[in-house]
This record gives structure tokens, C-alpha cells and sequence, in this order.
């Protein structure tokens, strides 16, 4: 976030003349307000659409009759820095009275959730994780802060970087998977995509990533939880996305809501102060999430509102998500003298730093242009949208190659999820996105001309016998999409079993019966406990939710016309009570195995089902002939990987590592890189990996940071699992 000096003076002119309203102003984020139009307070409204008193539609038509506050007269007394809208025109009125009805005319940031796109939506974050495809990854940010942008939303709330190991969090659907080196690759190119075009102030948005931090480890899945862990475990996976991500440049930092080892993050100093601003050299502002300021008393961290207020602003929260405590508390505070006037400036100075960069102070408004640009989707924006959604897809079973289907097939295709648009956008998508979207549904009947749609059933709600028989009947395949709707993952989605839910295993069991093979496609949020079907159902495809284009793709992935490529980013346990299952656990004195007295469950398989990294495709790779050496200041390693099969496909080669003993003990495997090769049948390739020595250590419970000589462990594979190894001594 570089600022040129005269932005600088600029910066430091306005808060010379900035009251201390006008400053505690900027450090206040609201989102309009429900102020009427209905009978009952707004909360009941939201628990009587949860509890099904009245329906999701009807909420949708109260909503669109209610009147809402854009808090207009705040604005212009100077005393919002930033609102959550994402109606350009809004924007522009809003922008108006900001720059021409307050004192000073400093710019409103508009911020919102867009978490994987805006006009166009892409795979849901676990799914592109699952690409490999760090360019790809980019791309698709970039594509989403253009679409924002020319609808005046110039800060995305995202990328959302928590490291994630137990699917019951409804959350993992949201962030890069399991592993530390995924996710900051992950994070890496998702600030690229966002920021870096600076070329024109249409082109790039504020990243901000979130949550920070320890959020994914919530304990027993169940979000907002507290968590509790050891300071090395914390610095050596949570943190280093986030690490990433602010040396690559991101301008904003969102606190998690939990508490990390007792101390809730959005009052938590030695988190965004001693770490993030004053170690890591965070340049950029950092907000609460929402509400989280005043869920500190909740917490029993803080007394009262104003207790919280200076809590956080001491800690380092520079800006206030929707309590208003800052604004109705911090002068007072000042003026009492329990909080200094230098932690109020430098929140303000940060804040408009990242206004000032991104060149709202000189193009506040959308353009009339602008506006209309994205009103039809251009086909660059759906080709990468099909292009995200083909690579994320995941070959987890093709039992007898039963994958592709021959193109003239008849194909039963079953499940409501197959033929419904909302469903396939993932968390946080919005309904105007649905118009763009095509459904399975549709895909397949573009792909294969002999498709007959059955819903026979779905997540929720009965089985239809009579469609399920039919089903029977018509195909010589039945592809069946099963799996969760949207509202089962995401924010507030926690699940005490993971397995298909509602009677869509019984679902399954009746399609079998019927004697046609069953291609099993899923479409889900978080890794599913999948023991059943992968004994019985003799082909499974993670679809995950996919985005707009996800029709098209998973109908290309089953004809064969794409060769499916991705990789798990989350291991999927066999069961749930496995939880959390990940390949990159410690190791203990007595490693699961078939012994009794060893670290198992006496009902459980051992380790993952599918485990992270791993992936199908319709060709076959072999590895051989692993080389390790060590160099002054790198280990190199090459290995030789042959397309083995009779088609071109894609591999994405794992390179990992683990010490083998060290002052703490550390994990059984630790991903250090990755490549994805493209091979012709028959075609072999030698991939080298070069691991830089300082990269083979890691921090203690001090945050020192240790390089131990000894012996290593090299490993080369198509998965965690499945690898070569060779040993090496390393000195440092
Ligand atoms: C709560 C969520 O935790 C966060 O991810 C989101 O950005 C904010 N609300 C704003 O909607």
C-alpha cells in the first residue's frame, strides 16, 4: 500500500483539521438499518424465517417493502467512515452528501461480503483451493474487484484465510482447507488478484482478510466457540496465511470473534498490535467483525459498552463493525483521559490511507458507465467462471470406469439440487446473482441429448417412489446429485454429522437396487463423512458448490470433455466423529495402527477417507526414481512422473517434508510446494522442487524461529498419502 508523499501531507493536513467527532467518525462502520415497514422487531422477523413461521420468499417480499436508514444526517456531520451498500446508485447518493453536505468531504468506503465474486460467482473458496491453480486463483479475484468496483463496492470482505481442519464448522466452505502452505499460496494470489492492478481506480479493491485469527479451530466445530492451543501450533499453521498475505500487501484485516487462549481477538493486543502491526509491519487499518466490539461483554472480557470501546481501540481495532460503541463512547473516553488521543489518530491515519490508495479522495463516485458494464455478463467473465468451476472439481471414485458416460447414454438424472439455481452459488451469494446461473439440470441437457430429469428427493423433505422407479426405468446410468443446500455450511452452519443428510442415503440405496450403475455427484460445503458411499456406489464427483457455470462443468467433467483435475483441499473423514481428521497432525508415541494400545478409535478407520491432496482423474500417473540432494542454502528434489493412461491429463505433483525429530515434535508431513504438469498420454516429465533451507524450520512456543540440523524426510506424491520418501541429513 504505497502512498506517494504528497498523499502522505494530504492524509496529515485532514486530520489537522479533523474534531475529535470527525476522527472517532471515521473509525465508525454501519450498514443501513431496518427502521420499519412490518409489525414485529427485526430480529423476531429473522427467527420467524429461521424457524419457518413464515418463508424465505415472504421474508424476501417484507424486506423489499421495509424502509431503511442509510444513516444520511450521520454522513453528514462526518460521522461514518464506511457502510455496507452495494446499490451503485445508493452509493453515489450516499458519496454525495458525504463529499458535499460534510465539513471535510472526506470519501465513504463501501465494503461489503464478496466472497467468491460479485456479478459473476466462482467455486466456493474450499473448492479453488482445490484447483492448485494459483493464476486461476488470482484471475478470479481480479475479475471480482472490477465487477464490485463499477458498482461502487471498493473493499471486499475477504479473502477469508482461517485454516480449517474440522468439517463440522459450517465456515470450512469459505477458506482455502487444512494446510498453512495451501492457504498462504491461496492468500497470496487472492491480495494480487484484488489489489495489484492499480492501473486504473475501477480496476482493484481493498482486500481484507479474515479472521483474524485461530477462527478455524473454534473447539468441536461449533462456530464462535472458544479456542485454546499452543503458541507453536498457532504460529506455525493459523497464522501463516495471514503472514502471507500482509507481506504480499493486504490492506485491511478482520478480527475473528473468538477468543484465542482466553482473550477475545477484537480486544486482543498482543494479537493486533504486538503481531500484526507491530511484528508483521501491517500497514492498513483493521476492523471488528460485526457486532464483535459489544459481544465482548457477552464474552465476559469487557464491562460495559464503554469498558469494550477503549478495550479495543487500545488493542489496535481501528474501525467499529456496526455497534456504534465507538462513536457514542470514544470522545468521552479521550476527553476522560482512559484513552489517548494517538490511538484515535493513528486508527484515522490508517484508515484514510487505504481510502487515500484507493483513490477515493480523487474518484469517489461510479461512473453512469460503469454501472451499465456488467448489466449482461461478458463471456470472458462465464468462461472463467466454467474454467474455476471445471478445475475445482474433485474425481473421488470411478470404480470399472464407469466415468465418462458415453454422450448418447440415457441418463436419469435425480435430486432437487440438480435443477435449482440458488443452490449451486454457495454460501454468502446473493439472489440478483441466481439470473446468471445454470443448473446441472441444464448443463447436462446441452451435454447429453438423452437426459431425463426424476427429482425423487432432495437434502430435505420425502422420497417420491414413483420418480425413483421411473428413474429406474428410463436410464442405462442414473446420475444422482445429492448433498447439502447452501444453508447447510457457511456462517452459523455447524453440523453435529456430516453425513448426506436428510433421506438422501436411503435415496441412493433405492437407485442401487434398481441394478443401473449410479454416478454419485455431490454438491456440498465442507468434507462429507462418506463411508457408506464409498462402499456401495461405484462412481463419486465433488461438485461443491460451483459458482454460476457449475452446470456446464459438471456436465463437461462426466462426458469426459474435461478431465477432472482437482485435488482435495480438506481431508474427508470416513465418519464424523473422526473430527478433526488432518494430514498434517503431530505425531505421537504410538501412531494409529492395527495394535490395540494405539492412538485409534476402535470404530473408525485410521487417518482420512480421502485425504487432502488427493484427487482422480480419467488418466493414470506414476511416479518414480525420487532425488533428493542437499546444497549449501536449498534441498533439491526431482522426480519423474509418467501419464500412464490413454488420455492427457493434469497432475498436481505434492512436495512435502517432515522433520524427523526436533525440540518439538513436529508434523508427520508438512506441504512445502506444489506443481501442476500437464502430460499427453504416454508423455513423462521430471519435476524439481527446490526447498529453500531457511524454510525448513519453524517456530517455537516463543515465536523463535529454529532451524535444527538433522534428519529430514522427503516426500514427493499425487496426495498426502500416496508419496515417495527419502531421507536426508541437513545441516543449517
Ligand atoms: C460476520 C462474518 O463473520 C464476516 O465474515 C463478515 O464479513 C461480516 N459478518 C460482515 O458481513
Amino acid at each position: 500500500m504505497k502512498l506517494t508523499e504528497e498523499q502522505k501531507k494530504r492524509i496529515e493536513e485532514l486530520l489537522s483539521q479533523m474534531t475529535l467527532e470527525e476522527k472517532i467518525g471515521q473509525m465508525n462502520q454501519e450498514s443501513p438499518s431496518i427502521v420499519g415497514g412490518f409489525d414485529v422487531p427485526f430480529e423476531e422477523l429473522i427467527e420467524m424465517m429461521t424457524d419457518g413461521r413464515i418463508s424465505k420468499e415472504e421474508f424476501g417480499r417484507i424486506m423489499a417493502d421495509a424502509k431503511q436508514d442509510y444513516h444520511e444526517d450521520d454522513i453528514r456531520k462526518g460521522l461514518v467512515g464506511s457502510l455496507m451498500v452495494q446499490d451503485p446508485v445508493k452509493v453515489n447518493e450516499l458519496q454525495k452528501i458525504a463529499i458535499e453536505e460534510s465539513r471535510l468531504g472526506i470519501p465513504i468506503i463501501f465494503g461489503l461480503d464478496v466472497i467468491h465474486g460479485f456479478r459473476s460467482v466462482y467455486p466456493i473458496a474450499i473448492a479453488e483451493a482445490g484447483s492448485f491453480d494459483t493464476d486461476l486463483m488470482e484471475r478470479t479475484a481480479a475479475m471480482a474487484a472490477k465487477e464490485s468496483r463499477a458498482a461502487g463496492v471498493a473493499w471486499h470482505f475477504a479473502p477469508m484465510v482461517d485454516v480449517a481442519r474440522d468439517a463440522r464448522w459450517g465456515r470450512v466452505s469459505e477458506g482455502p482447507g487444512e494446510d498453512p502452505y495451501l492457504g498462504s499460496q491461496f492468500a497470496r494470489a487472492k491480495i494480487r488478484g484484488l489489489q495489484n492492478d492499480q492501473s486504473s481506480p475501477e480496476n482493484y479493491v481493498a482486500a481484507c482478510l479474515k479472521h483474524y485469527v485461530g477462527y478455524g479451530a473454534c473447539e468441536s466445530g461449533r462456530d464462535y466457540n472458544t479456542v485454546s492451543m499452543a503458541m507453536h501450533v498457532f504460529y506455525n499453521n493459523y497464522l501463516k496465511p495471514f503472514e502471507a498475505a500482509v507481506d504480499e500487501g493486504a490492506c485491511t484485516v478482520m478480527a475473528a470473534f473468538n477468543d484465542l487462549n482466553g482473550k477475545p481477538c477484537t480486544v486482543n493486543k498482543f494479537l493486533l498490535r504486538d503481531i500484526l502491526k507491530d511484528s508483521l509491519g501491517f500497514p492498513g487499518f483493521v476492523v471488528s467483525d460485526a457486532n464483535a466490539i459489544r459481544e465482548c461483554i457477552v464474552h465476559g472480557a469487557c464491562e460495559d459498552d464503554m469498558d469494550a470501546g477503549i478495550q479495543a481501540a487500545q488493542a489496535g481495532m481501528d474501525m467499529d463493525m456496526g455497534t456504534e460503541i465507538y462513536v457514542k463512547n470514544l470522545k468521552e473516553a479521550v476527553e476522560s483521559g482512559k484513552l489517548s488521543m494517538e490511538v484515535i489518530d493513528e486508527a484515522v491515519r490508517r484508515i484514510l490511507s487505504v481510502k487515500m490508495w484507493l483513490g477515493l479522495f480523487d474518484h469517489p463516485y461510479v461512473t453512469e458507465e460503469a454501472m451499465k458494464r456488467y448489466e449482461t455478463l461478458p463471456v470472458e467473465h462465464t468462461d472463467l467462471a466454467r474454467e474455476a468451476a471445471e478445475k475445482s472439481i474433485v474425481l473421488l471414485k470411478n470404480e470399472g470406469n464407469i466415468l465418462p458416460l458415453d454422450k448418447n447414454a440415457k441418463i436419469s438424472l435425480v435430486g432437487s439440487l440438480a435443477d435449482n439455481k440458488e443452490e449451486i452459488i454457495g454460501a454468502w451469494a446473493m439472489s440478483w446473482q441466481e439470473k446468471d446461473c445454470v443448473t446441472i439440470l441444464d448443463g447436462m441437457k446441452e451435454e447429453f441429448p438423452n437426459v431425463r430429469y426424476f427429482e425423487c428427493g432432495g437434502p430435505e423433505g420425502d422420497l417420491n417412489m414413483n420418480e425413483i422407479l421411473a428413474a429406474g426405468d428410463y436410464g442405462d446410468v442414473i446420475v444422482a446429485v445429492l448433498g447439502e443446500l447452501v444453508s447447510m455450511s457457511g456462517e452459523a452452519s455447524s453440523k453435529a454429522d456430516i453425513t448426506i443428510p436428510g433421506r438422501q442415503r436411503e435415496l441412493l440405496e433405492m437407485l442401487l437396487t434398481t441394478g443401473r450403475p449410479v454416478v454419485l455427484v455431490l454438491m456440498n460445503g465442507r468434507p462429507l463423512a462418506l463411508s457408506w458411499e464409498s462402499q456401495f456406489v461405484p462412481a463419486i464427483v465433488e461438485g461443491w458448490h460451483l459458482g454460476i457455470q457449475m452446470g456446464p462443468a459438471v456436465a463437461h467433467v462426466l462426458s469426459g470433455a474435461v478431465n477432472p483435475e482437482g485435488r482435495l483441499s480438506s481431508s474427508f473423514p470416513a465418519m464424523t466423529g473422526q473430527c478433526p481428521v488432518y494430514y498434517n497432525h503431530p505425531n505421537t508415541g504410538r501412531p494409529g495402527s492395527k495394535s490395540k494400545f494405539t492412538s485409534r478409535y476402535l470404530d473408525a478407520p485410521l487417518g482420512a477417507l480421502y485425504p487432502f491432496g488427493y484427487g482422480l482423474s480419467y488418466t493414470t500417473f506414476e511416479y518414480s526414481d525420487l532425488q533428493v540432494k542437499e546444497t549449501e542454502d536449498t534441498v533439491e528434489a526431482c522426480i519423474k512422473v509418467k501419464n500412464t493412461g490413454d488420455r492427457s491429463g493434469k497432475e498436481t505433483v505434492q512436495f512435502y517434508m517432515q522433520d524427523v525429530a526436533a525440540s518439538l515434535v513436529r508434523p508427520v508431513k508438512e506441504m512445502k510446494g506444489f506443481e501442476k504438469i500437464s502430460l499427453e498420454a504416454g508423455e513423462e516429465k521430471t519435476v524439481s522442487f527446490s526447498l529453500a533451507k531457511k524454510d525448513m524450520g519453524f517456530y517455537d512456543n516463543e515465536r523463535t524461529y529454529r532451524l535444527e540440523d538433522g534428519k529430514f524426510r522427503i516426500f514427493i506424491g499425487k496426495s498426502s498419502v500416496d508419496c515417495l520418501m527419502q531421507e536426508i541429513e541437513v545441516q543449517f
